[in-house]
C-alpha cells in the first residue's frame, strides 16, 4: 500500500480551546491548509478533539470514573454533533485549498474495552488513501464495552495507525515547541529533548510526570507513552509546534525545526 504521512492536528490549535460554545481557529486552519498544498503524498489528517471534543465530553461527566454508563452514553450524539461540525469544517477548508480529503469518523466502526481500541476498521480508510484521496478522521466518542462510552484521543488513533499502515512519516502538531525537560510555564531554564530513544527515554518520562500538575504537560505524557508504544521498533514520531508558521511545511519536506523526536522501542 502506498505509503502515508499521519498527521495530528492538536485541538489546542485548531480551536480556540477555551472558547464556549466552540469555536473554529479559522485562521491556523487556512494557514495549515496552505502549508500542505505541495504534498505529494497521501495523508491521514487526525483531529484532536480541542474546545470541540472536551467541553462536551467534560460536560457529560468523561474522564470522571465514577459518571454511571447511561450519562456517558447521554452525551454521545452532542460529541458526535461537535466532532462532525470540527471535521466537516476542516475538509471544506481543505477543499477550498485544493486538498481532496474526506472524513471517516471512528464512531461508525470502532468498539472499545475500557478505553482500549479492540475494533477498527481499516479497510474504507485503506481503500480512500489507494484511490488518491486524503483521509481526515479524528478523536470521537466510541462505544465501550465495559463503560458504556469512552472517548478515544486522537494520539490514540494515530498510534493505533502507525501500528498498522507503516507510514512514512508521523507528525504530531501541538502547540508547544516540544518535549521538555522541565516545566516550561515555570521554569526559564526548561529546553526541548531533541531525541527520546532508549537511552534517555526513562529519565525523561520521569521529568514529564513531575511536571504534569498542568494539563498540557500531564497530556504530552501520555502522548508520548503512546508513540514510544508503537509497535515495530524504531518508528520515528516528531512532536513540533504547529502554531508556529512554517514549521509543518519544513517538515513535511524533510528539513530541520525545533522539535522531539520519539523513536519507539
Ligand atoms: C479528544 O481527542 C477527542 C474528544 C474529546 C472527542 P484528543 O485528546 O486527541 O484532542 P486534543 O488534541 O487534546 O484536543
Amino acid at each position: 500500500m502506498t505509503e502515508v504521512i499521519l498527521l495530528k492536528l492538536g485541538g489546542s490549535v485548531i480551536t480556540h480551546k477555551h472558547d464556549s460554545p466552540p469555536r473554529l481557529a479559522i485562521n491556523n486552519v487556512r494557514r495549515i491548509a496552505k502549508e500542505l498544498q505541495g504534498v505529494s503524498s497521501p495523508m491521514i489528517v487526525v483531529l484532536g478533539g480541542g474546545a470541540h471534543g472536551h467541553q462536551a465530553a467534560h460536560s457529560f461527566g468523561y474522564g470522571n470514573p465514577t459518571t454511571p454508563s447511561t450519562k456517558l452514553i447521554a452525551g454521545i450524539p452532542q460529541i458526535r454533533r461537535n466532532m462532525t461540525e470540527l471535521s466537516s469544517s476542516i475538509e471544506h477548508i481543505f477543499s477550498q485549498n485544493g486538498i481532496n480529503s474526506v472524513v471517516i469518523p471512528p464512531f461508525a466502526s470502532t468498539f472499545l474495552n475500557d478505553g482500549e481500541i479492540i475494533s477498527f476498521s481499516l479497510s474504507i480508510m485503506e481503500r480512500t488513501i489507494e484511490s488518491g484521496i486524503n483521509v481526515i478522521t479524528h478523536g470521537d466518542v466510541c462505544y465501550d464495552l465495559q463503560r458504556g462510552a469512552a472517548i478515544l484521543s486522537g494520539d490514540t488513533v494515530i498510534t493505533y495507525l502507525a501500528h498498522s499502515m507503516h507510514p512514512k512519516r508521523i507528525l504530531i502538531g501541538t502547540d508547544v515547541d516540544g518535549i521538555f525537560d522541565g516545566n516550561p510555564r515555570n521554569n526559564p531554564h526548561a529546553k526541548v529533548v531533541p531525541r527520546i530513544d532508549s537511552s534517555n527515554r526513562e529519565q525523561i518520562l520521569s521529568q514529564v510526570e513531575s511536571s504534569s500538575a498542568i494539563d498540557v504537560t500531564g497530556g504530552m505524557l501520555k502522548k508520548v507513552q503512546e508513540l514510544l508504544s508503537i509497535q515495530g521498533g524504531n518508528i520515528e514520531s516528531i512532536i513540533f509546534n504547529l502554531t508556529v508558521p512554517g514549521r509543518l511545511e519544513r517538515l513535511i519536506n524533510g528539513k530541520s525545526v525545533i522539535c522531539t523526536k520519539v523513536l519507539s522501542r
